[in-house]
């Protein structure tokens, strides 16, 4: 059979407690199936390899990295490092070094799943965030003048590239054709003189190549309160680097929670590997307690094996999560369980035995 190359960069904090039941799923995930199988490859790399060797990794990593089929990664940060240092130095670097400049995250309120939304039907809240992935905002360019001088200056540049614009805003309106959604794009063309004129603009440009894509557009601001008040008007949404980043944790909360907030980024044009890590971080106020969620990772894993093909398997995956939360006696403590991390990915890959071995009864 097949087998996949897995680069596993389980990374700080409670990353690799929740990598490790991810893990755990793609293992049974495989053995249930039997065409296909992975084979992992660890790298320690993160705050603790910094400390003891000076850098986050080593410095041919992303030649390390290259080979693989996919890159499974937990979070990356943790007090003791400076923070800037350790997500450009690992995270970022990935992100940008690899031309990962679709950042899929789904926020979908799964059956079970906890919403702090008062009457909110799941249907309610279904919407797919292609963040821009590799420049805008955290394009990492700027200046610091006159340090320390009563004249100091900083500046933190955007950069907005017409190439790099275009193809995300291309692909999520591909994404919307596809699916018959509706698309929205959230900017900030009023404030931001510059750059979200220019989004704005690309935005309409490619449109006119899709007459059949229904769009929106929204100002970031007001997108928020209809996040939270409306979340019903988004399906397909394409922003920026940064407002991504914000929206989809705003998005995780209104649709499970952090523990829950999946995410893909993606090399769509397949010359260099994909990466797939949850939404969250390090969660350094929960680390090594056994007790962070590991369904964020778990659904995370589940776009990886979408992105191989196994649509079938992902889908496996969403509805073994789904059954865990409904039946609810293994969750984390975010999920209002008393359950370890361990024993919630344990019940997952148990779950999808089942599912499995329920349908073949089914058949005979
Ligand atoms: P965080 O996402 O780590 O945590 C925010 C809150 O959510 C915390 O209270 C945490 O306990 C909770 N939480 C997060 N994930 C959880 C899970 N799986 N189960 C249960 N609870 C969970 O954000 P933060 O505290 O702002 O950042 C901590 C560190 O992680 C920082 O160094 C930050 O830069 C880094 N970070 C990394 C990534 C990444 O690697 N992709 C993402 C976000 C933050
Ligand atoms: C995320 C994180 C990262 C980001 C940080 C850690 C650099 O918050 O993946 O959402 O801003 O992209
Ligand atoms: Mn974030």
């Amino acid at each position: 059979g097949k087998t996949w190359n897995i680069a596993v960069i389980p990374g700080d904090g409670i990353g690799p407690e929740v990598i490790a039941e991810g893990i755990k799923v793609l293992n049974r995930i495989a053995e249930l199936d039997g065409s296909f199988r992975f084979d992992f490859t660890y790298f320690p790399w993160g705050c603790e390899y910094y400390l003891k060797h000076g850098k986050m990794m080593d410095d041919d990593g992303l030649e390390k990295l290259r080979g693989f089929d996919a890159i499974y990664l937990g979070a990356v940060g943790f007090p003791g490092v400076p923070d800037h240092i350790s997500l450009w130095d690992l995270l970022l670097k990935i992100r940008k070094g690899f031309e990962q400049y679709v950042n899929l995250r789904p926020i979908k309120l799964l059956a079970g799943a906890p919403c702090p939304l008062k009457d909110v039907a799941r249907e309610q809240i279904d919407m797919l965030v292609i963040r821009e992935n590799t420049e805008g905002e955290y394009a990492g360019a700027g200046d610091w003048l006159f340090r320390g001088k009563p004249e100091e200056v900083v500046l933190q540049t955007g950069v907005f590239s017409r190439k790099g614009t275009e193809r995300i805003i291309r692909y999520a309106y591909e994404t919307a054709r596809k699916t018959g959604r509706s698309l929205t794009s959230i900017s900030k063309g009023n404030a931001l003189n510059y750059s979200m004129v220019f989004w704005d603009q690309i935005f309409a440009e490619i449109g006119r190549e899709y007459p059949d894509v229904k769009t929106s557009s929204y100002l970031v601001d007001a997108a928020s309160m209809f996040f939270v008040k409306q979340p019903e008007r988004f399906e397909i949404v394409v922003t920026s680097n940064l407002f991504g980043d914000i929206l989809t944790d705003l998005g995780a909360a209104i649709a499970g929670g952090l523990g829950l907030a999946a995410g893909a980024n993606l090399n769509p044009e397949r010359i260099y590997p994909s990466m797939f890590e949850p939404v969250h971080g390090s969660a350094p106020d929960i680390a090594g307690k056994g007790i962070a969620n590991p369904l964020a990772a778990i659904w995370s894993a589940s776009q990886m094996l979408e992105f191989f093909g196994y649509s079938e398997w992902a889908d496996r995956v969403l509805q073994s999560i789904e059954q865990v939360m409904v039946e609810g006696s293994a969750l984390t403590p975010d999920m209002g369980g008393a359950s370890t991390t361990q024993e919630v990915g344990t019940r997952v890959a148990y779950q999808l035995s089942e599912l499995v071995n329920n349908r073949l009864l089914l058949e005979e």
